[in-house]
């Protein structure tokens, strides 16, 4: 078994589509270890994406992501990074496979509803962002 990070992004939380997509991913082979509501600071949202901040889009994704609430969520499965990234299908809705998460409840390639990491490095990265040792061990 290995986690990854998932948030339910800004367009999914407004939209009540959270615990839809909550349910897809546990029944998708996902358990949930860790969950929180936050609402990023711009600071926060820039050092998450600092990776992108040379792309044209950076300052709108940090806008967008710092919106409204968004969900960060430990997941654990097997192979967790590779599945969850297969799970929700293609940045851009409009490219990603029928019955994925994005492919339902995105609304476009920025406001696309879930965020994934890349690697398991970046997905230890990425938990220790959003939660503490105790949280991510389990209470
Ligand atoms: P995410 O998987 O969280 O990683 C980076 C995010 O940047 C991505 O999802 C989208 O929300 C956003 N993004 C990536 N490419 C573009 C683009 N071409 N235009 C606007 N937003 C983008």
């Amino acid at each position: 078994m290995s986690q990854t990070l998932a948030i339910i992004k800004p367009d999914a939380v407004a939209a009540g589509k959270c615990g839809r997509i909550l349910a897809h991913l546990e029944a998708a082979g996902f358990t949930v270890r860790a969950l929180r509501m936050t609402r990023l600071s711009p600071e926060q949202a820039g050092a998450f994406y600092a990776v992108h901040r040379d792309r044209p889009f950076y300052g709108s994704l940090v806008a967008f992501m710092t919106s409204g609430p968004c969900v960060p969520v430990i997941l654990e499965a097997d192979d967790a990074v590779t599945k969850l990234r297969r799970t929700i299908g293609a940045t851009d809705p409009a490219e990603a496979e029928e019955g994925t998460v994005r492919r339902l409840y995105a609304e476009s390639k920025e406001r696309n509803a879930i965020h994934a990491s890349d690697s398991d490095e970046n997905a230890a990265a990425e938990r220790a962002f959003f939660f503490s040792t105790q949280e991510q061990i389990g209470l």
